[in-house]
């Protein structure tokens, strides 16, 4: 993958208790001792749906983003899964990457996983970026449809759950006028296999409240909402907000969940301004 930035974007492999985790780098290069900003995936993507951040890396600045456990080229691990799994493979890379401290941008159930990074190591986290995503459980109505996903998942394989998400995941304004980036979503959906995509929906379905890390929050936070989010509506964004003291809210117009590949400029600028502001 070649990328517009200021070098090219790499696909790299580690190994993490006998599993591979696969990840995006924007490389060192000309960034040695750059500062690391980790991105996290929604469901049921991929790393792959960061390509239009990779594509302008703000220089000074080194990007990376797995493919969480289980979603394109990174394997789960056995056992029960939980949100926090995520969060620990995220951790173990940025040990590998030799990274103290770092910044994290998640989307939606990356969020969730956000939330998991630092419940494990928040004073490592340098400023945080939460986009499309919401803090609290889910409610029993939400495990409720979970639970019919699984089995819709069963039935009809990924390309099922992919027709349920797609009207969730683009906005309005997107489905109308840029076909072409619907294209793109299914087509990091269907490249995931069944086994990641329900292990994710268990996770999602047992992860605990986040709620009460908002008023401690204490690094400089960003949240991202699409205008235009179903799924997640800026209401979301507005209230946790006002939980954060001190941290900004930038709302995306003409983009619905997937506000980052929506519409990307919009997105990149909000992030090139925070990651700017934190000196
Ligand atoms: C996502 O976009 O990551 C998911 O829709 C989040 C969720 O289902 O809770």
């Amino acid at each position: 993958m070649q990328g517009k930035g200021h070098g090219a974007t790499m696909r790299k492999k580690l190994r993490v208790e006998e599993r591979t985790l696969s990840y995006m780098d924007s490389g060192e290069g000309e960034a040695r001792g750059a500062r690391v900003l980790v991105f996290l995936h929604a469901f049921p993507l991929a790393a792959g749906m960061w390509q239009p951040q990779f594509d302008k890396v703000p220089p000074g600045w080194r990007y990376v983003a797995p493919d969480l456990a289980g979603f394109g080229e990174s394997e789960d691990r056995s056992g029960k899964p939980t949100i926090d799994d995520y969060a620990a493979d995220v951790i173990t890379l940025l040990d590998h990457l030799g990274t103290p401290d770092f910044v994290v941008c998640g989307l939606s159930m990356g969020g969730y996983v956000a939330f998991g990074v630092l419940r494990h190591a928040s004073r490592r986290v340098r400023a945080l970026v939460l986009a499309g995503t919401r803090a609290d459980a889910d409610t029993a109505e939400a495990r409720t449809r979970r639970a019919a996903m699984i089995a819709r998942l069963r039935e009809g394989g990924v390309r099922a759950v992919a027709d349920e998400m797609m009207p969730q995941l683009v906005g309005d304004t997107t489905r109308r006028e840029r076909p072409e980036t619907e294209h793109t979503v299914r087509s990091l959906i269907e490249a995931n296999g069944p086994e990641g995509i329900e292990a994710a929906v268990r996770r999602m379905m047992d992860r605990p409240d986040s709620t009460p890390l908002l008023s401690g929050l204490e690094m400089p936070v960003l949240f991202v909402a699409g205008e235009e989010d179903n799924l997640t509506p800026v209401d979301i964004a507005h209230g946790m907000h006002a939980k954060v003291p001190g941290s900004a809210l930038v709302t995306i117009p003409a983009a619905g969940h997937l506000s980052n590949i929506e519409r990307p400029d919009l997105f990149n600028d909000a992030l090139a301004a925070f990651l700017a502001g934190l000196g």
